[in-house]
């Protein structure tokens, strides 16, 4: 084999890793983003009832904010839905590969499915401890949109960086209500043991599931999407599906 012949071939090998490690970084934000929102709707139904019994002076202004937050979240996954629709391939089954996830498990000793549907509506210490759960996730969702930006591979694909734009954008407003709504009660913003969850939970998808599922040739792609069988306006006539959009 010529050097020019090796050097072609070691050019292809590279640019296949690369189209790989973005298609699973997708995925696994179509994942997230996904749980995020159904996991939100949750929130949302615990907190109209804390409005309803009178628990959350905020009260509609709050719902407001989570609201907006869940319709953000819906919108960053249509977004990551459409970049897998525009290359013509599923996403990857990522699996549990979500770092809500990690952190869900950490804060309450369980998975987010088996959680209660709202178990924080009678106790204020457990709905704290949910929105500083929230809020870390968040900001550390910052923290990594903007390492990804930083990294070439993302750069060269201009329709991925328009989305983490997007992301970066909205970010802030998704710890802010939370972080509020503990400040106004004079609790902190995170606790050390919490803390310590969260850097466990990250390290564990970025150390270990991530590399295991970029380096492992037998990783199945979805054969749905998450979001088939929702209510919701369908992605193709949705018209937040734009990363400009909103
Ligand atoms: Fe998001
Ligand atoms: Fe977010």
């Amino acid at each position: 084999m010529s050097m020019d012949e090796r050097t072609s071939l070691r050019s292809r090998a590279r640019h296949r890793l690369e189209q790989r490690y973005l298609e699973l970084l997708c995925s696994v934000y179509l994942y997230n983003e996904h749980r995020g929102y159904r996991g939100l709707d949750r929130v949302l139904d615990g907190v109209r009832q804390m409005a309803s019994r009178g628990t959350l002076p905020e009260g509609e202004a709050f719902i407001a904010r989570v609201a907006k937050h869940r319709a953000d979240e819906r919108r960053h996954y249509v977004m990551f839905r459409r970049w897998f629709e525009r290359r013509g391939v599923m996403p990857f089954d990522v699996g549990h590969a979500g770092h809500i996830d990690g952190i869900i498990q950490v804060f309450f000793g369980r998975a987010i499915d088996d959680l209660e549907p709202t178990p924080f509506v009678d106790d204020e210490a457990r709905f704290a401890q949910l929105c500083r759960a929230i809020a870390l996730t968040e900001r550390r969702g910052m923290a990594q949109v903007r390492q990804f930006q930083s990294e070439p591979v993302v750069q060269a694909d201009g329709h991925l960086m328009k989305i983490f734009k997007v992301v970066e954008r909205d970010e802030p407003s998704h710890w802010e209500p939370y972080e509020d709504w503990l400040a106004a009660r004079g609790r902190p913003r995170s606790r050390w043991r919490e803390r310590v969850g969260d850097t466990a939970a990250h390290v564990v998808l970025v150390a270990g599931k991530f590399p295991f599922m970029l380096f492992n040739p037998w990783l199945p792609r979805r054969a749905d999407w998450p979001d088939d069988g929702e209510a919701e306006t369908s992605p193709r006539r949705d018209g937040a599906a734009q990363p400009h959009a909103g």
